[in-house]
C-alpha cells in the first residue's frame, strides 16, 4: 500500500468551472497535494500517457480529447491514497458512479469523466513521473 496517487482533472471539467469545487472535494476527501499543474497535453503526450490503452477501440477518441483542452494534473498524498480515491471519484462510467462521487456529480460519459485517477500504486509513480520533476514536488 503506498501512500500517493496521480489524478488529473479533465477537459471538460476544466471548460466547465469545475476544478475549484474537484480540489476542494480531494482536498475535503483527505487529500494532500505535492504537486500541482495546469496545462495542455498536445496529441503525442496524450498518446504516450494513455497508451496502455493503445489497443482499445477507443484509444483515438481518448487522445483527441484528452489533447482538446486544459487540464490539471495533480500528485496526491493519503494513506491508502490509490483505492480511496478511486472511491472519491466514482466509477469509470459517471452512470455507474456512486452518488456524491465526483464523477457523478461532474462527469457526462464514460469518454468525458471528468478525472482520472492512478489504477495501481505502480501506475501512480509511472504517472507522476510523466508530468512532475523532483524540483516539483514539495
Ligand atoms: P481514465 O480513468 O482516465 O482511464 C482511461 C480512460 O479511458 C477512462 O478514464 C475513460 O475516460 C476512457 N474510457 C474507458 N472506456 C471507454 C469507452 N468505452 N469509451 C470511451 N472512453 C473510454
Amino acid at each position: 500500500m503506498s501512500n500517493t496517487t496521480f489524478t488529473m482533472i479533465k477537459p471538460d471539467a476544466t471548460s466547465k468551472g469545475y476544478t475549484g469545487a474537484i480540489l476542494d472535494q480531494i482536498i475535503k476527501g483527505g487529500f494532500t497535494i505535492k504537486a500541482l499543474k495546469w496545462t495542455k497535453l498536445t496529441t503525442e503526450q496524450a498518446g504516450a500517457f494513455y497508451v496502455v490503452h493503445k489497443e482499445r477501440p477507443f484509444y483515438g477518441e481518448l487522445v483527441e480529447f484528452m489533447s482538446s483542452g486544459q487540464i490539471v494534473a495533480a500528485i496526491l498524498e493519503k494513506e491508502n491514497a490509490v483505492a480511496d480515491f478511486r472511491t472519491l471519484i466514482g466509477a469509470t462510467n459517471p452512470a455507474e458512479a456512486a452518488e456524491g462521487t465526483i464523477r457523478k456529480q461532474f462527469a457526462s460519459s464514460i469518454g468525458e469523466n471528468a478525472v482520472h485517477g492512478s489504477d495501481s500504486d505502480e501506475n501512480a509513480v509511472i504517472e507522476g513521473n510523466f508530468f512532475f520533476s523532483a524540483l516539483e514536488r514539495f
